[in-house]
Formats: C-alpha cells, structure tokens, sequence
C-alpha cells in the first residue's frame, strides 16, 4: 500500500481535502455527481473542516455529491451526542450545500428484525450510483475499517457487527463508561469498501502506529481487516510522522 507520511495531521487533512475538492469540481463541471464514502471519528475532521472553508471561500459546491457513510451504532437515536448521524451534520453537512437527500448513514434506530433488508437496500443504493468514486477511511487500533472487526472476511457484507472490545474500551469515555457503550454497529462491509474505485486511509498519532505497520507490511489477514487493503489497486495511507513510527 502506498504510504504518504506528513509532518503533522493539518498539512495531510489540507491535503486530502484538496485531493476530493479537485475531483468534486471536475465532476461538477462534467455534470457527473460524486459519490462519497465517509468516515467518522477524529482522524477526518480536519479534513470536513478544510472542506467546508473550500466551500464558503472558494465556493465548492456539493449539490451534486452523494455520501454513505460506514457505520452507526445500533441501537442508536439520531440526535443522541454520540449518533454518527449528529456527528456528520455537526462536522459537514451542516456547513455545507449538500442536499438532505444526498447523504446516508445507516439507522441505528431500526428494528432487527428490519435491519437486514436496509442493508442490503444501502449497498443496492450505492451500486446503482456506480459505487464509488472515493472512499476517506480511518483506522481502529485492532486494525478495524467502518467496524468491520477482526475476523471480518474479504467478502463481508453491509451487516449488524459485534463491536471488538479494544473498540468499545475507545469508545467508552464518549459513552460515560464501557457498560454503556452499544454492543453492535452497523457497518458497510469489506466486499463495499473494496469495490471503490479509489480508498484513503488516515491515520494520526502514535497510537496508531502498531495497527499500520501491520495492515502496510504484514500479511493479508482477517486479524486485520485494513490488510485487505494490500489487495486493493488504488489505496494508499496517508500518515502523520508518528503513525508511520513503526513502519519499516
Ligand atoms: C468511524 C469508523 C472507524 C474509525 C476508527 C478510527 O466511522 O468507521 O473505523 O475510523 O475507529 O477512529 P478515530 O478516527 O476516532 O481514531
């Protein structure tokens, strides 16, 4: 995989964030929509904060961008403080000309027994778009994408996930405990993210270092589903200095 080490996390977000404006324009101005899969968590945020000053100060428009994003907690209410729902409109969509109707996350609000059809309808919706234009990913510490956990396969489906515990003890301190953090998310799967036709992985801080250096130079395997990513034509990582600390 492709690294790209940065000096610091602000120069690589503004980076990034140049990389999805030039594609946004170039389709706007072929009057093709861009199709988007997004993230949540810290490692994008100064990428949707550069992105919304584009927006405000070079005019990017949205209008025609469509976004799915990987995951939310199940269950989940979409206004909660840690809704993933809440967290994109707070950080993105809310700044921005995105129409309501052009960005999706999954529902946490669903009942089970339901949640199976709206996965399959979420990934037939992205399909029929063409999948893809570019994916923006983070990475957990157990070498997770979206919350495809360890033991994910290479095909898995957008489904109901077991979150790991290494993600729920990260998760806690926003939940006001592990008791109460959510036991399941739904998340796209591998077999999804895989089909885009381009994937960013981000990754910021030394915390990150180990789950890198396995996903970039360790074997493909389900003990680190972003090691799939090896297997991908055009995926590339980009790093601060001290994710990238323990690559060879
Ligand atoms: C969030 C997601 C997760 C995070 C990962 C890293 O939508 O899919 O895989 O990208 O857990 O989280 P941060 O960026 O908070 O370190």
């Amino acid at each position: 995989i492709p690294t790209h080490i940065f000096s610091d996390s602000d120069s690589a977000s503004k980076s990034v964030a140049k990389e999805i404006a030039d594609l946004i324009r170039k389709n706007n101005q072929a009057s093709k929509p861009t199709i988007l899969g997004l993230a949540t968590g810290s490692s994008p945020k100064k990428v949707y904060q550069e992105l919304i000053r584009i927006h405000r100060e070079e005019g990017l428009s949205f209008k025609d961008v469509i976004t799915f994003n990987l995951d939310e907690y199940h269950p989940m209410e979409p206004d909660s403080i840690q809704s993933y729902v809440r967290f994109m409109k707070e950080q993105l969509f809310d700044h921005i000309d995105i129409p309501v109707t052009n960005y999706h996350l999954p529902d946490g609000t669903l009942a089970l027994d339901k949640i199976p059809e709206f996965c399959r309808d979420y990934e037939a919706k992205i399909e029929r778009l063409g999948g893809f234009d570019y994916y923006l990913l983070g990475i957990g510490r157990n070498g997770h994408i979206g919350f495809n956990e360890p033991g994910s396969t290479i095909n898995s489906k957008t489904r109901l996930m077991t979150l790991d515990i290494a993600t729920k003890i990260d998760a806690s301190p926003d939940f006001g405990g592990l008791q109460k953090v959510p036991k399941k998310a739904i998340t796209l799967g591998i077999d999804s993210i895989m089909k885009s036709k381009k994937i960013v992985l981000l990754a910021w801080g030394e915390h990150k270092a180990a789950s890198v250096a396995k996903a970039v130079e360790g074997s493909v395997t389900s003990d680190i589903p972003a090691s799939y990513l090896q297997l991908h034509p055009n995926a590339s990582f980009i790093l601060d200095e001290t994710a990238a600390s323990m690559l060879t």
